[in-house]
């Protein structure tokens, strides 16, 4: 008996049979790799005991060493395993950069809209969270250097996606990335790039992890998942940054207590990078996901003639305008679209402070092009009344 069979529902998701979930960032069930890491996963863990052990804290070098060969295969930048930390996932990292980076009561500035989980993780962590507006060309720095003047030294941590960002799908632009750094460097903070999806990437080359820019300023933590190029359960990430930046996360306790983050699962996955699977993997997911994007921009075209978006180069989202007439919004139009069978995360939740009630994150990553086209078409159905 599976999750899926036990639950009636995908674990950790609200997919379900009468209701298309555009909201849910998740790969498709499909896509998940279990034959290969099972067999990978016996195989690395018989051969060496030790590997039981607690791990060092920054994660095996010779796993580190196979990671920056594959990031360096990827994409025109190269980087070695001393610039590379394991994490457990981005959502740890955040927590742990969080804790080590920032004193409570400090402030992060983030894009309006941003990944929403990240919000509460800083939250939770007694950080002030204050929005700043991004456009198609990815967070404005005129912005943020007005906030930074309006509030000198109350802000530690400026939180970004600086590629295909959740939920607008935009890149920031090479002279903005610049203009960060330069930012960053000025008022003495640091930056925490949130990059699950750069190597996701549907026309051309990957865009280079914002750390690729830090030129050996130690301003920037680049933070990248094997959650959505391989499984989210493997909850295995890495931060990419200078190595006295890497030390004071590394310096943790409760990485000095537990050692290194998830030692298992990085044996298995390494085992994904010589094979060359991963590199496999990662073409297989950019040649679906450039598939069921262009499903969808062109659904929404079709259905939805009037909705305003980027299309997507990248990633798993696209951010659209409903435009509905005044009075409507799509926090108050949900229980009507699920009991129409379709649902979607609405703009308000990605919101920091700009009023985003307009806009809905609709995903591509977990169904395909048919069960998309049939979405739209029920959400452009329900709209239509409230145009
Ligand atoms: C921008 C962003 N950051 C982080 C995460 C979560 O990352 P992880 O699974 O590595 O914890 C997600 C997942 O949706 C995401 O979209």
């Amino acid at each position: 008996v599976t999750l899926t069979q036990q639950t009636g529902e995908h674990p950790q998701t609200q997919a379900t049979e009468s209701c298309i979930n555009l909201g849910m960032g998740q790969p498709s069930p499909g896509l998940l790799p279990a034959a290969e890491l099972a067999e990978l996963a016996g195989a690395r863990i018989g051969r060496d005991p030790l590997l039981l052990q607690y791990g060092t804290v920054r994660g095996a070098a010779s796993f580190r060493e196979a990671l920056a060969a594959f990031l360096g295969n990827a994409g025109p930048w190269a980087t070695s395993g001393e610039e590379l930390m394991v994490t457990g996932g981005t959502s740890t990292a955040l927590t742990f950069a969080s804790q080590q980076l920032a004193r409570p009561g400090q402030r992060v500035l983030c894009e309006d809209p941003t990944y929403f989980l990240a919000r509460s993780i800083f939250e939770a962590n007694g950080l002030e969270v204050v929005g700043v507006p991004v456009d198609r060309d990815g967070l404005c720095t005129e912005a943020l250097a007005a906030e930074l003047a309006r509030d000198p030294g109350t802000a530690a941590l400026i939180y970004c996606m600086p590629s295909f960002h959740n939920p607008c799908g935009v890149t920031m632009s090479a002279p903005r990335r610049l203009e960060l750094i330069e930012l960053a460097d000025r008022h003495d903070l640091v930056i925490l790039a949130d990059e699950p999806y750069n190597l996701l990437s549907y026309h051309g080359a990957p865009p280079a992890p914002l750390f690729a820019e830090d030129q050996g300023r130690g301003r920037v933590v680049s933070l990248g998942s094997f959650s959505k190029i391989l499984a989210p359960g493997v909850r295995l990430g890495w931060a990419q940054a200078s190595p006295a930046l890497l030390a004071r996360i590394a310096g943790h306790g409760a990485l000095e207590s537990g050692g290194g983050l998830n030692p298992v699962i990085a044996a298995a996955v390494h085992g994904l990078l010589e094979s060359g699977f991963q590199a496999q993997h990662l073409a297989r997911l950019r040649a679906r996901y450039a598939r069921t994007s262009r499903a969808l921009s062109e659904a929404l075209r079709r259905h939805l003639p009037d909705a305003v978006f980027v299309e997507p180069a990248g990633g798993y989202f696209t951010w659209v305008d409903l435009g509905l007439g005044p009075g409507s919004s799509t926090s108050a139009l949900l229980e009507r679209a699920r009991a129409a069978g379709v649902s979607y995360t609405p703009g308000a939740r990605c919101a920091v402070s700009a009023d985003l009630d307009r806009f809905v994150r609709l995903s591509f990553s977990f169904y395909q092009p048919d069960e998309l086209e049939r979405g739209v078409e029920l959400l452009a159905r329900v709209a239509g009344a409230h145009l």
